[in-house]
């Protein structure tokens, strides 16, 4: 009797023999959108990475990092392409991206993609979410996004990108999430938050970002909000606040943050708190010890004084207390010793 997974494997063996006899008539990819691609591919020097990118197959099955709409069009809305080896240089982000218009996802990277952002992405229409993250992308962030309005989600993470972040990004009114993290941008953080009434994450951390924070980022009601190692200045307490689902504020090492601590009011929602390295004074708030779902926090090298709230001590160490101008209890030594620190 036959073993039932050796009929599988027979049937699986089957199945590749005969699915390039059936490709012709279940072929689901479009022709331009094959087209489009295979000038993708070209414009790479066809990569090992896209050798699955070959007209006997599905572009909507069988082509690594593409994807398409399963409903009625059939069309190619994804593409995403990682760790393409780029030989013997790097290489442009191919133009011909903007030949497949019913993409509503675009990444590319990691990889060594170097040159600008190609401004032919101004004519996706439907695009919502744009990533080019951990390439060598340098210059300024194209103004011609702002263009692209259909976009909620917009990353550009992890590249060399230099200059301001432009104010024209307000137009993207359906921006959900905005990550700019690890480049090399300057300048001030412009003051367009009021534009995003969904906004959830926030990552601009770092870059050489300076100056102060804002006030329209004071309105965003923000779940995920990193601003840490900039050059931020000044009052940052408009970020918080006991109405908003906040789970995580990191504005560490920006140096000169300064407000007081102690008039701030938290989301009960919070679970990560880091304001290490800044000019941060007044107490700790007790109302910090309300927040329930705490985990971490890290108030390290402020100018904070008083009595560390009963409760912190079972989050944190005494090196998330550590280099303030008079904390004291636990995990610090207790109050009354201090003088004698
Ligand atoms: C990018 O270039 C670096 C240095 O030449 C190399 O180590 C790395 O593997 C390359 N990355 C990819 C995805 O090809
Ligand atoms: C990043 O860009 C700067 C100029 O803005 C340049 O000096 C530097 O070499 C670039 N770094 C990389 C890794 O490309
Ligand atoms: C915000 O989200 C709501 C609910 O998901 C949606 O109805 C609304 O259109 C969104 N607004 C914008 C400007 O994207
Ligand atoms: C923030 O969003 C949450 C859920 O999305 C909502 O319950 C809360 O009322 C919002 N707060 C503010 C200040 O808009
Ligand atoms: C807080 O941020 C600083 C600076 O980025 C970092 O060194 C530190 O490890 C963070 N603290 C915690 C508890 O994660």
């Amino acid at each position: 009797m036959m073993h039932s997974s050796t009929i599988f494997q027979i049937c699986f063996l089957l199945q590749l023999v005969l699915t390039p006899l059936s490709a012709s008539t279940t072929q689901r990819c479009h022709p331009e959108d094959q087209k489009a691609l295979l000038q993708i591919k070209k414009d790479l020097n066809n990569p090992a990475a896209l050798s699955s990118w070959q007209t006997t197959t599905d572009c909507c099955r069988h082509w690594k990092w593409v994807s398409c709409d399963r409903g009625k069009t059939h069309r190619v809305n994804s593409l995403s392409l990682e760790n393409i080896d780029m030989n013997p240089h790097p290489l442009p982000m191919p133009a011909s991206v903007s030949a497949l218009p019913y993409l509503t996802i675009l990444g590319f990277g990691p990889g060594n993609f170097t040159g600008p952002i190609p401004s032919s992405i101004v004519n996706l229409k439907s695009l919502h979410t744009l990533q080019i993250t951990s390439t060598l992308l340098s210059g300024t962030i194209p103004e011609f996004l702002s263009q692209i309005t259909t976009l909620t989600d917009l990353s550009l993470s992890f590249n060399n990108l230099s200059g301001e972040i432009p104010a024209s990004l307000s137009r993207l009114s359906h921006l959900q999430s905005l990550d700019l993290q690890s480049n090399s941008l300057s300048g001030p953080i412009p003051d367009i938050f009021d534009s995003f009434p969904n906004f959830t994450f926030v990552y601009l951390s770092s870059n050489q970002l300076s100056g102060k924070i804002p006030k329209s980022m004071g309105n965003i009601n923000v779940t995920y909000l990193y601003l840490d190692n900039n050059k931020l200045e000044g009052d940052a307490s408009m970020l918080f606040g006991s109405k908003k689902d906040t789970w995580t504020i990191n504005l560490a090492n920006n140096k000169k943050l300064a407000f007081d601590l102690g008039k701030v009011e938290f989301s009960y929602e919070l679970q990560i708190l880091n304001l290490s390295h800044n000019e941060i004074y007044g107490n700790i708030p007790e109302v910090l010890t309300a927040v329930r779902d705490l985990v971490s926090v890290d108030l390290s090298y402020n100018n904070l004084c008083g009595k560390i709230p009963t409760g912190l001590s079972s989050i944190a160490g005494a090196s998330a207390f550590a280099h303030n101008k008079c904390l004291c209890g636990s995990p610090l030594p207790s109050c009354s010793r201090r003088r004698s620190f």
